[in-house]
């Protein structure tokens, strides 16, 4: 049997290495960045954590909020979508992750884009609207 992308990437350790990078490059980055200005940045490590450990087949649970409701009022546009995957892609790259391995988990992220992209436009920057209420901290 293969083995689940998952071990394949590394296991828990590597996953938590990948979106330790990833956060820090979104954080970095003037295109998205305002997005996550009242979020509770330990809550979306945790979160993306155990996202993409169950997605690719690892033994976690993710008790997060669904993507649509996440993302529900905070604008999102394609534009930004795309420059939050690219700076995923340069995480991964830097973590020399297989083609292969990066088609399979950008593949099984592809189908969430309908229920986070909100305005069909290639403009990037754009404001947290006013109304979005973040999540709470986790306890
Ligand atoms: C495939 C792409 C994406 C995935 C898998 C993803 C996943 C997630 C997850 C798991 C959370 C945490 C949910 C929770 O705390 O309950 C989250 C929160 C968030 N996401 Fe995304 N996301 C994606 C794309 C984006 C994009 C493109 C943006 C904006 C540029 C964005 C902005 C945010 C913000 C601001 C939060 C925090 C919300 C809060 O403060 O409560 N996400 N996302």
């Amino acid at each position: 049997m293969a083995s689940s992308l998952y071990d394949r990437l590394g296991g828990l350790d590597a996953i938590k290495a990948v979106v330790d990078d990833f956060v820090a490059l979104c954080a970095a980055d003037d295109r998205i960045n305002q997005k996550f200005a009242r979020t509770d940045i330990p809550r979306l490590k945790k979160m993306l954590v155990d996202q993409l450990c169950e997605a690719t087949g690892g033994p976690c649970t993710y008790i997060g909020r669904d993507m649509k409701e996440t993302h529900r009022g905070l604008g999102v546009t394609a534009g930004e979508f795309d420059a939050l995957v690219a700076n995923l892609v340069a995480t991964l790259n830097k973590f020399n992750v297989p083609q292969a391995e990066q088609e399979e988990l950008l593949g099984a992220l592809a189908p969430m884009k309908a229920d986070i992209v909100e305005v069909d436009s290639a403009a990037t920057a754009t404001p947290l609207p006013a109304s979005y209420q973040a999540a709470p901290p986790l306890p």
